[in-house]
């Protein structure tokens, strides 16, 4: 496995390598959320390449940049393990070169949920992830759905600036409770972790209420607050959304055959968890 820090060497390795190449996009502190996408890839790809990046531009001002899990050796050996040829672990520097002013603004796929939540989160995303697809080139690239809003936004860009990038959309790995995996569940206090659930639950009753028939989405969203509400170490809702699958426009009726997307933002605590569920 190459352990890569600079663009340029980066870029070297991946245009000789042996194609088809497919791409894993991390923060690091990586997981079994993470594993499954890099298994995929694995099977899926000639060359298998991973970055480790946490990313400062999708990080708001008051967010937890600087707190963000960091883990890199254990990272390493994971990927090692998983049979990753190129790893890319680039300092901010080599990604935001002084002057750095050029940005990738995603229109209203990006607006509501968490582009409404997190400012700029979106912005920053889809520039690192265009630049991560420039420095690379990948045939493919792998995404959680457990990040529902990230995968259609990295979709819109990849279609309307001609990135030629087959984006794969993985499941969202859970905990056995439900819960999941994200990195920024290690900052949950055990009173915290045993809330956390409710989230998938809140979900879950939502998906229950469409599939006994429901079809108006202010009384699918209902359901998940009905749950949600009785969690009293749940500071606040930030939204039961039901949006488009593709768009991310909030829909006022479920109709078959039209695929949405159910998600919830939550804050416990310092914590914000975000799920979706896709089934319907
Ligand atoms: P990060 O949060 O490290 O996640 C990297 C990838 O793993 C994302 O595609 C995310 O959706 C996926 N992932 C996370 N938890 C998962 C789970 N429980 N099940 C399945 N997949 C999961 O998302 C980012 O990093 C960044 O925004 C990035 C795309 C790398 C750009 O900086």
């Amino acid at each position: 496995m190459e352990v890569v820090e600079t663009c340029a060497e980066m870029s070297r390795l991946s245009w000789s390598s042996d194609r088809p190449l497919g791409l894993v996009p991390t923060m690091g502190a990586l997981h079994e959320g993470h594993l499954s996408l890099v298994q995929r890839a694995r099977a899926d790809n000639q060359t298998l390449a991973a970055s480790i990046f946490v990313n400062p531009t999708q990080f708001g001002p008051n967010e937890d940049f600087a707190r963000y899990p960091r883990s890199l050796q254990r990272d390493l050996e994971l990927l090692d393990a998983e049979g990753t040829d190129l790893v890319f672990v680039p300092p901010p520097h080599e990604v935001y070169p002084d002057g750095f002013d050029t940005w990738v603004e995603p229109g209203s796929v990006a607006e509501g949920m968490e582009g409404a939540a997190r400012p700029g989160h979106f912005r920053g995303v889809a520039t690192v992830v265009a630049k991560l697809f420039t420095i690379i080139r990948p045939d493919r690239a792998y995404f959680g759905q457990k990040d529902g809003q990230q995968v259609a936004v990295i979709r819109k860009m990849n279609a309307d600036l001609n990135l030629g990038v087959d984006v794969v959309t993985m499941p969202t790995i859970r905990e056995p409770d439900g819960l999941a995996l994200s990195s920024r569940n290690a900052y949950l206090t055990s009173d915290e972790r045993e809330t956390a659930p409710a989230v998938y639950r809140a979900l879950c009753a939502a998906e229950d209420v469409w599939r006994r028939g429901e079809r108006d989405a202010g009384r699918i969203q209902r359901a998940a607050h009905n749950i949600l509400g009785r969690e009293p170490l749940i500071d606040a809702v930030d939204y039961v959304s039901i949006v488009d699958a593709d768009t991310m426009q909030p829909v006022e009726t479920v109709h078959d055959g039209r695929p949405v997307m159910i998600a919830v933002a939550v804050r416990v605590g310092t914590v914000r968890l975000i799920d979706n569920v896709t089934k319907l």
